[in-house]
């Protein structure tokens, strides 16, 4: 699909289908105001009829409008002005996108991006407008034996800017919006995978692909003989009971200054969490495929910055296997060396996420990065503290959990701060070893992170958990695409 820009004059020319908001009460947008002078009224005629109300997220389409400025309007409701948000804004632009790729218009004039949208501006409007048709087109990659349903029509959208001062600023959204499209609609494939298909040599090869596609990407590959060799004991335990061989990915995306320090970007990648032998309960067990989305974010974070060929150096490492239980899994007691030597108590095996990070994140000392972050699905804690609708940030550097929760608040993908502290790193403390993998159940989301902040000792890390926010269950099953949007934004405010 092909995005462009442009400014106010060029809005005569007839389209397709004209996309304007309507706020609640029957109120037209300054865009709709303007087209429904053109269409004679037509427009006030359908709100005094009593047809759209402006109810937020509502959408009429009027088709056959015959000749004139617009074939099709679309109209979408902004819900009440007194609440008009970014996350309004949002929800107005991608059910505008659903209803458009419903009908049968070819090419869309988008002017919901000339509505003002207070805190949000002209790059952040188009930025989010093509992020959301991004969203809003995006299939599963079923296996279903039946056919395929036709794809969209729709192959061109026009955003208008509300003044040529603004063309500039939308033609960055635009370009942004739609690598970061892409790179969420990369981990949204990976993710939405069933864990037979993607598996870790899997994630091996997609990570091949990349850096075939992207001179600025170097990968790695590592398989189990080398990590034995890195002393990576704490990652191996895991990987034990299944016959799917591990691996350990490294990506370096090289925009920036040779030399200049990467951020690392570590992503878990368990490609399916069964539990070991602390086996898991059956019911939602599937959804266990996607305990490999801090992996799958990783990815499409490189990708949409190869993309756009962002000045920046990101290393990402994804440490890779299956969690399973087995003739020679992991027990619990066992006691395991991690790669910087501290040995750890495996009171339970589904606590693994932890286990395979703490190596990886010793392993990222090596580029001197000046930024780590680590990306998991790794507590059902955060699920129950925050629900879905934001990741936890837990980071030894305020400044960063500050960069952390600004980007989230801008690019619509949030997360809040959890704390750090001694205390709970004292949950963790073990009769056999340095310290357990598991501190009980309360405050649990809290633990992990302090388990793994045993680990970046003199790095400026933080830890996103995404457990909540990387997938959605029930009828609509799949994968969300976060955190790129958040990765991405807190990338590009670094060049
Ligand atoms: N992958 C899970 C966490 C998870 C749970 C992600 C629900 C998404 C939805 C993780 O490996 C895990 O099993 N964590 C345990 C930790 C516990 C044993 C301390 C959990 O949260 O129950
Ligand atoms: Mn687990
Ligand atoms: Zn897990």
């Amino acid at each position: 699909m092909e995005f462009t820009v442009e400014a106010g004059g060029a809005r005569r020319a007839r389209t397709d289908c004209a996309i304007v908001g309507v706020h609640e009460r029957s109120e037209l947008g300054s865009a709709a105001r303007e087209l429904d002078v053109r269409l004679g009224g037509r427009l006030s005629r359908i709100l005094k009829a009593g047809d759209f109300s402006g109810r937020s997220a509502e959408t009429l389409l009027v088709p056959d409008l015959g000749p004139g400025p617009a074939a099709r309007v679309l109209l979408v409701g902004l819900g009440p002005r007194k609440s008009w948000n970014r996350r309004s804004y949002r929800r107005a632009v991608l059910t505008a996108a659903q209803a458009v790729l419903r009908s049968g218009a070819r090419e869309a004039r988008l002017l919901l991006t000339t509505e003002s949208v207070p805190e949000v501006d002209a790059y952040y409007r188009a930025r989010l407008a093509i992020e959301s048709f991004g969203l809003a087109r995006y299939r599963v990659p079923d296996l279903k034996s039946s056919r395929k349903p036709s794809p969209a029509r729709l192959a061109h959208v026009r955003v208008v800017a509300a003044s040529k001062d603004e063309l500039s600023a939308m033609k960055r959204g635009v370009l942004h919006g739609a690598a970061i499209a892409s790179g969420s609609t990369l981990t949204r494939d990976l993710a939405n995978l069933p864990a037979n298909v993607c598996t870790p040599s899997y994630l091996g090869t997609v990570a091949k692909r990349l850096a075939r596609e992207h001179r600025s990407i170097r990968v790695r590959v590592l398989a189990e003989p080398e990590l034995k060799r890195l002393g990576m004991g704490s990652f191996l335990s895991v990987t034990r009971g299944t016959h799917e061989p591990a691996r350990l990915i490294v990506m370096e995306y090289r925009g920036g200054r040779p030399g200049a320090a990467p951020v690392a970007l570590v992503g878990k990648g368990v490609t399916f969490d069964s539990g070991g032998i602390s086996l898991k309960d059956p019911g939602g067990m599937d959804e266990m495929k996607f305990d490999m989305t801090g992996a799958a974010s990783v990815f499409g974070t490189l990708k949409a910055l190869a993309a756009l060929g962002s000045p920046i150096n990101v290393v990402g490492i994804v440490p890779a296997c299956e969690n399973m239980p087995g003739g020679s899994a992991t027990k619990p007691g066992d006691i395991v060396t991690s790669m910087s030597g501290q040995t750890i108590e495996v009171l339970n095996t589904d606590a693994e996420g932890r286990l395979i990070l703490c190596d990886a994140l010793t392993y990222s000392r090596r580029f001197k990065p000046s930024v780590v972050i680590d990306i998991a699905t790794l507590t059902g804690a955060c699920v129950v503290a925050l629900g879905q609708h934001m990741s936890a940030v837990m980071s030894n550097t305020q400044t960063l959990a500050d960069a952390l929760l600004a980007s989230g608040r801008r690019a619509g993908d949030p997360c809040w701060q959890m704390p750090l502290g001694e205390e709970y790193q004292e949950q963790l403390k073990s009769n056999f070893a340095d310290f357990a993998n598991v501190a009980g159940r309360e405050g649990g989301a809290i633990t992990a992170a302090c388990f793994l902040w045993k680990f970046v000792d003199g790095l400026n890390w933080a830890h996103l958990d995404i457990a909540g926010t990387a997938y959605v269950s029930g009828a609509n099953k799949g994968s969300t695409g976060r955190p790129v949007p958040l990765l991405v934004d807190f990338l590009l405010s670094r060049t």
